[in-house]
């Protein structure tokens, strides 16, 4: 049977953080305000009223994290880069005391032979730019555009490939649909035109990083979406919620359009705001790989009544994580399939940018490594049925921020003390680091006759 140990040879080992998530230092060395720090002022917005002031305080503790980063093997680490440290108010020349803080740890990284993997965008836009519209407004997807270009003027020449968006998807629901996340507004289908903007800056940017020779990513959130039940309602309702969640982001990337979203009342300009000549720019010329953040499938049933064309249903008889999230490894594969199923040759390489699960506060956190084995074992799989896939980032390396949850919901290999900053690898670090090894030295190995 095809498992973890059979992931192709060259394949690449990670771990993903955040910016905002892990950082701190909120008003160190120039940084501006980010969305997120105004979020979390808004009473009760952030459980228990936490925010991402000290986070992990990454910034001053880089050098242990790059430690344990070694300790593991890892290939790549992929964090992203606060635009607000590089442009405070979101436009204007570089910070360079904020950019600064990334090349020491570019430099940090490369030294300990891991190959960094930097998110332009997750989540923490410049509080000015939301001031004048934030990502409803088209002018900041040029913004985006001028601060990629810093970034990639500064640290280029020793990185290689970009992620542009982290889950713009998350993004547009939860930050300007729902209001879960910063900025917080609730806009519902109103906030659509976020979606495109968010498109557009990543096909602004995209041309920005290949212009000096860089590649270019982006990460999304994607879920195998499967209908409650066989019935047509159920499945209308499975397909115009699979439109919203996984083809907005990833058919005007791969496809050059936008999908169906006639089940909301929306045309094809997204409410005015698709202009032409956009999505020639956003899916032209070809990405160099797709990141997947994979976490869970969603099942949708019809909606009981008006509103949203679609209801979620629950996944029932599965184990569930300390967030209450199912836990379906096989959905990995099945989603991997469809994709190829759906784009067929425009797919790009694949690369799993995040994919992980809170545990409660434990060291000997086997529900962790469980999940990790499994879903690596469905990735596995999706690569013996032809699937590229070039490497796995698991979300995350260190307790982190949790956004709206706080510090509630622990996803790290190590745990964080968030009163000492001490952090203490789990059982899952030692499991990782010996799996990296393990798979290193197969790789290395002669094939046996016969043998995987
Ligand atoms: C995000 C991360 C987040 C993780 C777990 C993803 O949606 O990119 O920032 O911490 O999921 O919720």
């Amino acid at each position: 049977m095809t498992d973890r140990h059979d992931l192709p040879a060259g394949f690449r080992w990670g771990v993903s953080t955040a910016a905002y998530q892990i950082e701190g230092a909120a008003d160190e060395d120039g940084r501006g305000r980010s969305v997120w720090d105004a979020f979390c002022e808004r009473p009760g917005a952030v459980k228990n009223g936490d925010s991402g002031r000290t986070a992990c305080d990454h910034y001053h503790r880089w050098r242990e994290d790059v430690e344990l980063m070694r300790e593991l093997g890892l290939d790549g680490y992929r964090f992203s880069i606060a635009w607000p440290r590089v442009q405070p108010t979101g436009r204007g020349p570089a910070n360079t005391a904020g950019l600064d803080f990334y090349d020491r740890l570019v430099d940090g990284l490369l030294a300990a032979g891991i190959t960094p993997l930097p998110t332009l965008f997750h989540w923490d836009l410049p509080q000015a730019l939301e001031d004048t519209g934030g990502w409803l407004r088209r002018d900041t997807a040029h913004r985006f555009a001028e601060y990629a270009a810093l970034a990639a003027d500064r640290l280029g020449d020793r990185v290689p490939a970009w992620i542009t968006l982290n889950e713009p998807f998350v993004h547009l629901v939860y930050g300007y649909a729902l209001g879960i996340h910063a900025p917080g507004r609730a806009l519902l289908l109103d906030a659509l035109p976020a979606a495109h903007h968010q498109l557009l800056a990543h096909g602004l940017a995209a041309a920005e990083l290949r212009a000096r020779g860089l590649d270019v990513l982006i990460a999304n959130n994607l879920t195998p979406v499967r209908p409650a039940s066989d019935a047509p309602a159920d499945r209308a309702a499975a397909a115009a919620y699979d439109a919203l969640h996984n083809r907005l982001f990833t058919d005007p990337l791969l496809l050059g359009r936008y999908p169906d979203l006639s089940a909301y009342g929306v045309g094809p300009d997204l409410h005015g705001a698709v202009r032409d000549g956009d999505l020639a720019l956003i899916s032209a010329p070809a990405l160099a790989g797709l990141g997947v953040n994979y976490y869970n499938p969603t099942r949708i049933a019809a909606p009981a009544g008006p509103g949203l064309p679609f209801a979620e249903a629950p996944i029932d008889g599965v184990p569930r994580t300390h967030f209450d999230w199912p836990v379906v490894p096989e959905g990995l594969h099945e989603l991997l399939l469809t994709l190829r199923e759906r784009y067929g040759a425009a797919l790009p390489p694949v690369t799993v940018t995040e994919n992980g699960c809170s545990t409660d506060d434990t060291l000997d956190d086997t529900f962790r490594t469980d999940y990790l084995a499994a879903h690596l074992d469905a990735l596995a799989r999706a690569t013996a049925d032809g699937i590229d896939v070039r490497g796995y980032y698991t979300w995350s390396l260190l307790d982190n921020f949790e956004w709206a949850e706080g510090y509630s919901q622990r996803f790290g290999l190590v745990h964080v003390d968030f009163a000492t900053q001490r952090r203490t690898p789990k059982a899952s670090f030692a499991w990782y680091r010996d799996l990296i090894a393990a798979h290193r030295a197969a790789s290395a190995a002669p094939r046996p006759a016969g043998g995987r």
